[in-house]
Parts: structure tokens; C-alpha cells; sequence
């Protein structure tokens, strides 16, 4: 850019240059070649003027007109009455320059100007065609989630009907077993016929559970006392398993407005996780905080944080969908239930992991504003 605006002044300089010497040099009876070197002097004016606006135009005309003038001076006697033509070209040069500067100046300044609408109209063609992309994407998932509701209404119906034959099933396969002795291979077969109904029956189970909506009434509960409850019924199972149970609550009651067994149902999801994603030696930390959100309202965070294998980057959003299973005998329904149970609550669930260090549950939900709680 720099380089560009040098050459062209340089053109300027040495085109002035070369109209002057021609002046010079010529001798003054050829004075109809004078007339034509005069009017050259209009071509590095007008272009100063076009490239460099109006200082380039004015810039450009003074100089021609320092260039000038010692040749009317000195050369033609500079009688002002005999060279009054010469005298007004001059005032002319001044004149051509300032004009054309001026005008191609706004003309410089309205291209600009009609730049900075384009872009903006660009712009704001951009933004609308996101926006209306948008728009689709949002009709597109409504569309799907409606789609999901009825297909969720219908696997609902299906796995209520579902049940009263896998009860049936099992019920006559308890009278066959009683044919057999243990050991027998039939009665082997007829045991793992029992425990896949079973299995069966409770992924039924599960399902419909989800699909139940919360009860509306609710009462108050204890959180430090159904934490008390999870611990006690986990208990023996992270003994077997060699894992470190811990219980860190504050010694004040914490009340929330809810359903007592809902919510032990939601934490025992989690601990079992955390339980069967921890190693021997490992450890699961219960903990319960108070913190207050304004004046009148309050949260309660309960964290399960446990020193099990975590969860991977890809399947951390996927750990709420229901069937999402990375265990041979899981449903993958444990934390879609505990997610609606918490939301119907009023609170919120969320997972960090770091894989091979451990999970983080968080649970947060609003307390009742107790005197103890806030
Ligand atoms: N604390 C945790 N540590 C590591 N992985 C976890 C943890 N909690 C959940 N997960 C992962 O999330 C998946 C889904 O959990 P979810 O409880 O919904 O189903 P599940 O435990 O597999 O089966 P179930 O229905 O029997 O609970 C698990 O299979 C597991 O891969
Ligand atoms: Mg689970």
C-alpha cells in the first residue's frame, strides 16, 4: 500500500519535472509548443486530485505553479499585463485541483460509506439465515420430541402388558423347578429361565416407574436422614467390595419439600453407581452443603464423589439416556429415573468425571426456608 502511494507521487514529481524542463528548454517563439506544455501541467493535477484527494489535488497545483512561475518571470519578462493569460492559468491549475480533489473525495467517502451498508446488510443476511436455521433445527426437535412422548406413551401400555405374562411365566416355571432336583441340568435351566424373568420384571419395572409421573404431594424430609437410610443399605455391599464409604453431613437439619422415598430411590441409584464403577481400596464420599442462592431461598448440594474409573469424554452426555448401559446386567434406566425424580424436585443433577480418577454427582435442590436452614 505504502510502496503504491510512493511510485505514484514519484510519477507526479517526475512528470512536473519533465513538463518544467520542456518549458525551459524550449525557446519562446515556438510558443504554440508552450501552449501544449501548459495545458500538460492539467494531467499530474487531475491525478493527484483522483488519487490523493483534495491536499493531493491542492498539493500537486502548488507545485506545478512553484514550477511555473520562474519561467514566466524570468524567461517571458513577467509583464503582467502581456502575460496575464500564463497568470490566470495558474489561478486556473489551483482551481482544477481543488475541485477535482474535492470531488473525488466524497466520491472516495460515499464508496466507503456504501461499503459499510453492504457489509452490514451482509451481516444481517447472515444472522437472519442462522436464525432461520435455527428455526428449523427447533421445529426439527420438536417434531422428534413429540414423535418421543407418543412412542413413550405407547412402550409404556406395551410394558404394563408386558408384566402380568412374565408373572405368569414365572410362577410356573417356580412349580416345574420343584420337579427337579438341584444339580439336575433341567433344574439349572429352569433357574436361569427364573432369574431372566426376573431381570425381565425389573427392567418392566423401571421403565414404567420413569414413565409414572411424580405424585404431587410431598411432605418434608430430612435429607441427613435419607442419606442415613442410602448409606445403611449400601453399606454392606461396598464392605464386600472394599470400598471406603463416607458420610460428611452438617450437624443442623436440612429440610426439602418432597417425596422421602423418591429421593432415597435417586441417591441409592447414584451410590450403587459409584459403588460398582469403584475399585477394591477405593472410595465413595457422601457430602452435604448448605448454600444460600438470596435472603430468602437456599440449596442443598449432596455430592457423590467416588475414586472409581470415571466416565469417558464421549459418554458423559450420554449417561442420562434411558437403556444407556455400559454393564453387562444394567438397564441403563438408574440415572434417567434419579434425573426425573431431582428435576420434579426442583433441582438440578450434574456429572463430572475424569476418567480413571473418578466421578462427581451433584445434586443440588431447593430447601424449605427453614430458621436451621437459612
Ligand atoms: N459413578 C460412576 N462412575 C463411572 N461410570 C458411571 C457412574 N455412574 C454412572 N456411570 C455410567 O453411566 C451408565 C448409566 O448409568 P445408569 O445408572 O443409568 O445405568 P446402569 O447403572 O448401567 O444400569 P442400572 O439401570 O442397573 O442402574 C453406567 O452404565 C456407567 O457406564
Ligand atoms: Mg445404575
Amino acid at each position: 500500500m505504502k510502496t503504491h502511494m510512493n511510485i505514484r507521487v514519484l510519477l507526479l514529481a517526475l512528470s512536473i519535472v519533465g513538463i518544467s524542463l520542456l518549458h525551459y528548454l524550449t525557446p519562446l517563439h515556438l510558443h504554440y509548443l508552450h501552449d501544449i506544455f501548459q495545458r500538460l501541467y492539467y494531467l499530474p493535477i487531475i491525478l493527484a486530485a483522483i488519487w490523493f484527494g483534495l491536499r493531493g489535488g491542492l498539493t500537486c497545483s502548488l507545485a506545478v505553479s512553484v514550477a511555473y512561475a520562474p519561467h514566466i518571470l524570468f524567461q517571458w519578462g513577467g509583464e503582467l499585463t502581456l502575460e496575464m493569460e500564463k497568470y490566470l492559468e495558474i489561478v486556473l491549475y489551483n482551481i482544477v485541483g481543488a475541485v477535482t480533489g474535492l470531488l473525488a473525495q466524497r466520491e472516495r467517502e460515499r464508496s466507503i460509506e456504501l461499503q459499510k451498508t453492504a457489509e452490514g446488510l451482509e451481516q444481517s443476511y447472515k444472522k437472519l439465515q442462522e436464525q432461520s436455521e435455527q428455526l428449523i433445527e427447533i421445529e426439527k426437535n420438536l417434531r422428534s420430541a413429540e414423535k418421543l412422548s407418543t412412542l413413550g406413551e405407547m412402550a409404556a401400555v406395551l410394558a404394563h402388558e408386558i408384566r402380568n405374562p412374565l408373572g405368569s411365566i414365572r410362577g410356573t416355571a417356580e412349580i416345574l423347578k420343584d420337579d427337579y432336583r438341584p444339580g439336575d441340568a433341567k433344574y439349572e435351566f429352569i433357574d436361569i429361565q427364573i432369574r431372566e424373568t426376573e431381570r425381565l420384571n425389573r427392567v418392566v419395572e423401571d421403565f414404567l416407574r420413569m414413565a409414572r409421573p411424580l405424585p404431587t404431594e410431598t411432605v418434608r424430609c430430612r435429607v441427613q436422614a435419607e442419606l442415613e437410610t442410602v448409606v445403611m443399605l449400601v453399606s454392606n455391599d461396598a464392605r464386600e467390595r472394599g470400598v471406603t464409604l463416607v458420610l460428611d453431613t452438617p450437624s443442623t437439619d436440612v429440610v426439602v419439600n418432597g417425596n422421602g422415598e423418591k429421593l432415597r430411590q435417586a441417591f441409592l441409584n447414584i451410590a450403587i453407581n459409584s459403588l460398582q464403577a469403584t475399585p477394591a481400596g477405593g472410595r465413595l464420599t457422601i457430602s452435604t452443603v448448605l448454600s444460600r442462592v438470596d435472603e430468602a431461598a437456599a440449596m442443598c448440594e449432596i455430592k457423590f464423589c467416588d475414586t472409581g474409573k470415571g466416565i469417558d469424554r464421549e459418554s458423559l452426555p450420554r449417561i442420562f439416556e434411558p437403556f444407556y448401559t455400559t454393564k453387562p446386567d444394567g438397564t441403563g434406566l438408574g440415572l434417567a429415573i434419579t434425573r426425573k425424580i431431582i428435576e420434579g424436585h426442583g433441582g438440578t443433577l450434574n456429572v463430572e468425571s475424569l476418567v480413571g480418577l473418578g466421578t462427581t454427582v451433584l445434586v443440588r435442590l431447593p430447601v424449605l426456608p427453614t430458621e436451621e436452614n437459612l
